[in-house]
């Protein structure tokens, strides 16, 4: 018996076109195993609640950071490791990135993963170190973007963006989109009170000057709004893992 099998064994490794074929079915075999499944699924991201696409601020917040490319020295995506877990927060679900097109998740760590950055840091501490990394952590070797500052925000075409990224699935109402500049102005005014932004995106929406100076908009108020908001809209206080999906 063992003598047969090997001599069929060896028929194969010799024969390049039937090795070729029996490589193919075994391969498929492995393929069809974990891709048929996600057939029968309707979504692979399974809902969770708190989360809401960006506001006008964030989303232009989130395009100066993809602009900067500080997506090449920082992740957005804790992995569930207990040292990740440990140094970051609750590990990163799918449906945190779900409203991210392109998804920031990254693929190097120059500097620490931001998945839950916001909160972490007050606003003026977000301002010196984007002005000047070292005036804070004086090992840093984040480069400086004072310039961010000094540049007014242009925010003209935020509605456009907005529409262009309800076609690929962010659920942007037309109350929303009617609003975006409304929105926009009101999330860095500490006096607008933000009635309208908290109807439309939910009660967690931070609403002040981020950049502290009233008069302006700038890059550097969107870029703090985007990274003040990082990995803050699932309560992880109360969300449970095992709960059906519909109470996670
Ligand atoms: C050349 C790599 C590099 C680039 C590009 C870079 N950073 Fe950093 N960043 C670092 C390093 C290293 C640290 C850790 C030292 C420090 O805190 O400055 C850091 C720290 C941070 C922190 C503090 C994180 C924490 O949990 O303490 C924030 C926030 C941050 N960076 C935001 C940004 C933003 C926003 C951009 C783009 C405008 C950016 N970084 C671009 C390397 C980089």
């Amino acid at each position: 018996m063992a003598g047969s099998s090997w001599a069929a064994h060896g028929r194969l490794e010799r024969h390049s076109l039937l090795l070729l074929i029996a490589i193919i079915v075994v391969v498929s075999i492995g393929g069809l195993i974990e891709i048929v499944p996600l057939f029968y699924l309707e979504n692979t991201i399974e809902p969770v609640r708190g989360m809401r696409p960006y506001t006008p601020l964030e989303l232009e917040g989130r395009d100066i950071y993809i602009r900067e490319g500080c997506y090449l020295c920082h992740s957005q995506m804790i992995r569930p490791l207990r040292d990740e877990v440990e140094r970051y927060g609750h590990y990163s679900l799918a449906a945190e990135s779900m409203y991210d097109h392109p998804f920031q998740w990254g693929s190097e760590r120059q500097g620490p993963d931001l998945a839950r950055v916001g909160g972490k840091y007050s606003d003026g501490w977000h301002r010196d170190h984007l002005a000047d990394p070292r005036s804070v952590v004086p090992e840093s070797v984040m480069p400086p973007y004072r310039f961010l500052a000094e540049k007014d925000l242009d925010y003209h075409d935020v509605a456009q963006k907005m529409r262009t990224l309800r076609t690929v699935g962010v659920p942007y109402t037309d109350d929303m989109i009617a609003n975006a500049v409304t929105d926009l102005r009101d999330q860095d005014n500490a006096f607008a009170g933000g009635a309208g932004l908290h109807a439309r995106y939910g009660r967690n929406v931070n609403v002040r000057n981020f950049a502290g100076d009233p008069e302006r908009i700038t890059e550097m108020d969107a870029l703090i709004a985007y990274l003040q908001m990082l990995g803050t809209l699932v309560d992880f206080s109360t969300y449970k893992a095992d709960a059906p999906a519909n109470q996670r």
